[in-house]
């Protein structure tokens, strides 16, 4: 077992509700030493003490803000084993009512800042062999969910960018870049948090657009997935020798995900045939008159 035998450090972002906070009342229970990262550090809601939980101030869209939480981190406990990009939120609206600013802060807040939070745990865990990065991504990465399409596009890129990073570490380093896809989580995501752009007049409620908005206002209450228990699983996770590229969080998101799959494969075999007739061959059809026979031909 390549954990090390002290206490892991967990540093996690948005702890003030939901699965940030379950993770950091999981976290000290455990005997994790804590790093428990808000905008309003007050408000983390957990009895711990000086020996095992520090409560900093982070904006992730804040570089400065992370820097000096990671040095702060390394002062008070040594390292940071364990850190989890939890912080986040969702847009909701059809693509054209969004404002830039709208757009820009959801990808700051989802993308970049997660991006900017693994650089910074990388230089840290990069030199002592170990470490554990967990970003809380959502089926929304994988499966569309219309009227979530920055929420979805920020998540994405998460993914893209975290499994892509993966594959460049060292193996010897024995740092592992989980990324989790949850479904409903009982949090205040589709609740307090969720992020309202102004309705678009063209998308009526008789659009999918206009239909999905309303289905969002009455989603919060029926999240299946409770945060306490998926936060003992992430830790169980992140305790193995070789965490997964990708976890799939509950049963709903499972579900999704399978069907996506199915629709893939379907698609992928009806155009098959024509994916394949790109190939080239020993025909030159940058020649106008070979392209207008090989057109005739197809
Ligand atoms: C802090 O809490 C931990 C876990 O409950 C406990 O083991 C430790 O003794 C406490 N330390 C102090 C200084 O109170
Ligand atoms: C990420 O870091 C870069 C510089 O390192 C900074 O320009 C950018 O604003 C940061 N973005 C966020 C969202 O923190
Ligand atoms: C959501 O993201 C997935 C990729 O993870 C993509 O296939 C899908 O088209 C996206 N859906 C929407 C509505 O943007
Ligand atoms: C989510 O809501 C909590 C409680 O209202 C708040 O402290 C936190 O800053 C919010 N986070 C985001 C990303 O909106
Ligand atoms: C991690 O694994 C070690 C060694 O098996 C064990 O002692 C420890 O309790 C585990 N921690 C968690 C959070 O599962
Ligand atoms: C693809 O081509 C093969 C061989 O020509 C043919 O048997 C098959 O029916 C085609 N599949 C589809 C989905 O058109």
């Amino acid at each position: 077992m390549p954990v090390a035998s002290t206490a892991l450090v967990l540093f996690v972002t948005g702890c003030s509700t939901g699965l940030g906070l379950a993770l950091v009342k999981v976290g000290v229970e455990k005997g994790y030493k804590v790093i428990a990262c808000s905008r309003t550090p007050e408000s983390v809601n957990v009895n711990g003490n000086a020996s095992n939980l520090l409560k900093l101030k982070v904006d992730v869209t804040n570089t400065k803000s992370v820097e000096s939480a990671f040095q702060e981190a390394i002062k008070v406990f040594g390292s940071v084993d364990i850190v989890v990009n939890n912080a986040g939120y969702g847009l909701v609206g059809e693509f054209e009512s969004y404002t830039q600013e709208e757009m820009h802060k959801q990808m700051d807040v989802n993308f970049w800042g997660s991006v900017n939070v693994t650089k910074k745990a990388l230089e840290i865990m990069r030199p002592k062999g170990f470490g554990r990065i967990l970003q809380i991504s959502s089926v929304a990465g994988y499966y569309p969910s219309p009227a979530l399409s920055l929420y979805n596009a920020s998540k994405f890129a998460l993914e893209g960018f975290s499994q892509t990073v993966m594959r460049e570490l060292d193996p010897s380093w024995n740092i592992f870049i989980t990324v989790v896809e949850p479904g409903g989580m009982q949090t205040e995501w589709a609740n307090k948090n969720m992020s309202w752009s102004k309705a678009h007049p063209a998308y009526t409620k008789s659009t999918p657009g206009g239909q999905w908005r309303e289905f969002w206002k009455t989603y919060h209450g029926s999240e299946e997935t409770d945060p306490y228990k998926a936060a003992c699983l992430l830790l169980r996770l992140v305790n193995q020798s070789k965490p997964p590229a990708k976890f799939i969080l509950g049963h709903d998101s499972l579900e999704l995900i399978k069907k996506q799959h199915s629709d893939i494969s379907k698609e992928m075999a009806q155009y098959e045939n024509l994916s394949k007739q790109a190939t080239r061959d020993d025909f030159d059809y940058s020649n106008v008159e070979n392209l207008k026979a090989a057109l005739g031909a197809n």
